[in-house]
Formats: C-alpha cells, structure tokens, sequence
C-alpha cells in the first residue's frame, strides 16, 4: 500500500509528502521537475516523469503497479496565472493531458481514490464576500478553466467507474512548514513582497479603491501546513462510508487585506518600508475568502495558523 503524490517535488506536494512519511505511509512521488526540486523529497519513491508527455500512461501504470499504490494525491500541475492566458494551449495540455492520463492509468490499475488539487481559481469573480462550493463557477483565466475542467473529469470518472474523487479548492497559500521545503517562486503577494525588500524596492499594492474596508483587494491566505494537513484529512474521508460531497474550500474562513498583509510584513521584518500604490491589476476580484463550513463539518479540518505564522515562516526560509 502506498500514496501516489504527483507534483509531490513542489511546494505544496512537498509539505503533503513531509506529512505521509510522518504518518509513515510509503511514498510514490512522480514529478516531472519543471518547477520542483529533486532534494525536497526526502525518503520517497521517485519517478520523474511528465504526466503530460506521450508514454506517461504506460509509465504510470507501471509504476502505480510496481509499487502497490492504493491512493493518489495529484497536484502535478502549471499554475501561473498570466502565463495560461499567453499560451492556453500549453496549460490545457499540461493540467488536462496530466489528468487523463492518470486517470487512464488508475481506472486499468483499479486505483480509485484520488485527492484533486484544485483552485479558488474556478470561482473567477464571485459576487459574495465568502464563497461556498455550490457558488458558481466561472473561471476568468485558462488556468483557473483547467482546474474546473479536472474537477469534470473526476465527476465523470466517479459517474462511469466508481472513482471516489475529493476536490480541494485552494485559497491564497503562502508560509513554510520546515525552511527546505519553502516557496522558492515569487509569484504571488508574500514572496513578490519579500523579493522587492530584500532588493531594497517598496511593495506594490494593486490598487486601493475597490469596494472594500481600506480599498485593497482582500483574500483568504491559508498556511501550507494547514492546506497540507487538509489532504490527509481528505485521504481519509475518501476511506468512509458516509462520504457526501466531493469538493471542498480549503481556507481559513478569515479575509485580509493586501495593506493588512502589508503591515503585518512590516511588523515581522522590522523594515520600514514605504508602499507603492498601482492601478488595479486586470483579474483581480475585490473579496476572495472561504466559506469553511462544509470542509469543518465533513472532514473534521479547520486551519491552525493565522497570518502571523504565515509570515513568520516564510520570512525565516529567506532572510
Ligand atoms: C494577492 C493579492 C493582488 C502582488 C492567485 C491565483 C489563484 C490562486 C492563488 C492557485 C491580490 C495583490 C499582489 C503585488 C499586490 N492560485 N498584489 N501586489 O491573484 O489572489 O491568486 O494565487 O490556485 O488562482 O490567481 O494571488 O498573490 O497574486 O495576489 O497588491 O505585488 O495581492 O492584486 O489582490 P491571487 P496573488
């Protein structure tokens, strides 16, 4: 019996990865290293492989075979945002080719419990401050498409062969659980905050007259130990009976705003920094936050680390 981790080399997959070997579950990672790191996986099984690519089906049932795995957690996937809406065809081949070839592989191999890492990034724009899972969805950007397309592709497969899928649909996931395993991109708010202060810059903010307390955008930022946590939890859940849903917001529950963000920098970094006020950045809607309820009371998981802890971590990974 082992978990197969896909994307199980990058930030997130690392820290799930990190957690199964505390539980002492053996790992399969398969990785295909384009944006993970070899040396953060620790006792697991490798392979590297690129779901995407031509021969993966083959090479994945093999593998899933060769070392007896029972689950799957996949998280392999590309996700930058700008970058899905330069080259579309790139992110539905990759996220979309990357799931039907797993899902090819577990149906012939007879696995049938999957943990889908999916994305707040399927809501698009929501007209409410807090989300639920049965808000619609409407995607703004081809990433955010793929990852509703995958959830489809999970429905189907539980509809046509009995795939018990979980959907987790990721808030703004930012803070480090162990230094070596922190996030080593600057795509998103904490590290593009980082980034300009270790180079001396001030912080941009994304403008600051939306509809909201101080004006800036507010989101749900969930520590990564916490959204780490909420994968076993699901693991799980797909191992009982009673299972009612199959998707699930994974946040805090709690909004901040990008100048709340900022201050809180401010306090842990004791850097004095001056902020620097842009106009809105296209995309971006004003509320982003989770309605938490049905992940609390079907999964048992709720967050356990504010954003201080949030920050603390991953200002400590880098400084
Ligand atoms: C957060 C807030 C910016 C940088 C993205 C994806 C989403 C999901 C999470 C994966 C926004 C503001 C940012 C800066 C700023 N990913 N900002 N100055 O856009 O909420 O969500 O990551 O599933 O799909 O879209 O995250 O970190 O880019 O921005 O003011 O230098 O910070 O405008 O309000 P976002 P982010």
């Amino acid at each position: 019996m082992s978990v197969l981790v896909t994307g199980g080399a990058g930030y997130i997959g690392s820290h799930v990865v990190r957690l199964l070997h505390q539980r002492s579950e053996p790992v399969l990672v398969v990785d295909g290293l384009s944006n993970g790191l070899r040396d953060r996986l620790g006792a697991s099984q490798f392979l590297q492989l690129d779901l995407a690519a031509p021969n993966s089906k083959q090479a994945l049932t093999d593998a899933i075979r060769e070392h007896g795995v029972t689950s799957v957690i996949h998280l392999a996937a590309q996700k930058q945002v700008g970058v899905s809406v330069e080259r579309p065809e790139f992110y539905y081949e990759q996220n979309i080719g990357g799931m039907s070839s797993l899902l090819s592989a577990m149906r012939d191999t007879g696995v049938d419990r999957l943990v889908f890492s999916s994305s707040a990034a399927t809501y698009g724009i929501p007209d409410a401050e807090a989300v639920t899972e049965d808000s619609e969805c409407h995607p703004i950007n081809p990433y955010g498409e793929t990852k509703l397309i995958g959830e489809w592709m999970g429905a189907n497969a539980a509809r046509s062969w009995g795939l018990r899928v979980a959907n987790l649909r990721y808030f703004n996931v930012a803070g480090t659980g162990w230094p070596e395993l922190a996030d080593t991109a600057v795509m998103n708010l904490v590290p593009i905050v980082f980034s300009a202060l270790k180079a001396g810059k001030s912080p941009i903010v994304f403008g600051d007259d939306y509809a909201t307390p101080d004006g800036s955008c507010v989101r749900d930022y969930v520590h990564v130990h916490d959204l780490a946590d909420a994968h076993l939890s699901a693991l799980d859940y797909l191992e009982r009976d009673e299972r009612k849903h199959s998707t699930f917001n994974v946040g805090t529950g709690q909004g901040f705003s990008v100048f709340q963000v900022l201050a809180e920098i401010k306090r842990v970094t004791k850097i004095d920094f001056d902020i620097d006020i842009q106009p809105r950045r296209a995309g971006d809607p004003p509320y982003l936050c989770a309605d938490v309820s049905r992940i609390k009371e079907e999964l048992g998981w709720q967050s356990s680390r504010g954003l201080n802890e949030i920050i603390e971590s991953a200002w400590s990974a880098i400084k």
